[in-house]
């Protein structure tokens, strides 16, 4: 058993198959003994670029999380097919997203980050849980209503039970903690569900994940339209994508709507673009909103859209200078990925034969 694939902080979960033992004699394994973290999943689609709005809403926060929780962040590339790829983009978006999380501060010692493709659990796990979900309750997906919308010439099946995919995917682990945005509220409440039916029948077998869903106040909005949510799937020049060149960022900043007056003063309703930017500044800088409406007293919004530039360069050049190096070392990331997915598939043994068994597989 190659026990140094193991991330520190995942030990515990081995305890439970005796397979610590052939760490315990050593002193990282009375650490690991004490190791009673809850285990937090989240899964990113490797579909698109993640804009300013994913990197303050998640991924900075997921920097919080890594030492409270046994963390675990997937490239869900399975999901990701719902919508036809390009299989060689899809190849690079896999590395790109994984290679953001760890160029934002995600160690890849101490979290798990892999590609769900790469753990046979997920899918045999979904199958199972596909047979213990009614069509009644997918029917009810929002989220499949609008991509049917969206996509009409490609309505398939992997569309209609993706949520049964989500739903193995954090069942899978015994995750206690899904931080997600709130257009997925309804997607986990089914993988609750589903888990709860499962338990019924069998025992406890799942732990009911609990929604993370972030803080009030660090909603990014769209530069474009400061009434609606930051998202990669809109116009341009409504978002900041993380990989966004310095000269990029400055002129959508300088681009984005404010109102006719010229005051700068915070107020989501009658100022949301204006509101927006102060909160920009605030998350990434560490200044309350008080600070900075006195800070620019006087000064006008071109003031205030250079100051949120050059914030929001700061925050991102590192992550983009340290990406491109990872990049540039694309054996590393794979065989970080493989070693990852190889540990993930462990862990995912644990559950995954526990339902076998249950079902009557084994
Ligand atoms: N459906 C999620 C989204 O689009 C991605 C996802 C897949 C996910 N599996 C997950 C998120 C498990 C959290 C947990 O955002």
């Amino acid at each position: 058993m190659d026990i140094y694939v193991i991330p520190r902080s995942f030990t515990v979960l081995y305890i439970y198959d005796n397979i610590v033992l052939l760490v315990l004699g050593t002193k990282e394994g009375v650490k690991m003994q004490e190791n009673t973290k809850k285990i937090l999943f989240s899964g990113v689609q490797p579909s698109g670029t993640l804009t300013l709005g994913n990197y303050i809403g998640a991924i900075r926060n997921f920097n919080l999380l890594q030492d409270e929780y046994n963390c675990i962040f997937c490239v869900v590339d399975m999901h990701a097919i719902t919508v036809r790829q390009e299989p060689s983009l899809l190849r690079r978006r896999r590395l790109e997203l994984a290679a953001l999380y760890i160029a934002s501060g995600l160690d890849p010692e101490k979290n798990l980050i892999y590609c769900q493709s790469q753990v046979s659990g997920h899918a045999e796990l979904n199958w199972v849980l596909c047979c213990f979900t009614y069509m009644g309750e997918l029917n009810r997906m929002t989220q499949f209503k609008d991509k049917v919308a969206k996509h009409p010439d490609n309505i398939n099946a992997g569309l209609y039970t993706y949520p049964v995919l989500m739903a193995a995917d954090i069942l899978l682990f015994g995750t206690d903690l899904v931080p997600v945005g709130s257009d997925q509220k309804q997607h986990l409440e089914i993988a609750r569900d589903i888990a709860t039916r499962f338990n019924g029948i069998y025992g406890d077998v799942f732990t009911i994940p609990d929604g993370y869903f972030g803080k009030a106040g660090t909603r990014v909005m769209s530069l474009s339209d400061p009434l609606r949510k930051m998202s990669k799937s809109d116009t341009e020049d409504s978002f900041i994508a993380m990989l966004d060149e310095p000269d990029v960022i400055r002129r959508k900043m300088k681009r984005a709507v404010t109102d006719s007056e010229t005051e700068i003063r915070f107020d989501r309703e009658q100022k949301p673009g204006v509101s927006n930017l102060l909160e920009i500044i605030s998350a990434l800088d560490n200044v309350s909103i008080e600070q900075l409406e006195q800070e620019f007293a006087g000064k006008g919004y071109g003031d205030l859209k250079n100051r949120a530039a050059d914030v929001v360069i700061a925050a991102l050049e590192p992550i983009q200078h340290e990406h491109k190096k990872l990049m540039a070392d694309k054996a590393y990331l794979q065989t970080m990925l493989d070693k990852n997915a190889e540990t993930a598939s462990k862990l995912s043994y644990r559950i995954l034969n526990k339902v076998y068994r249950k079902i009557g597989f084994r």
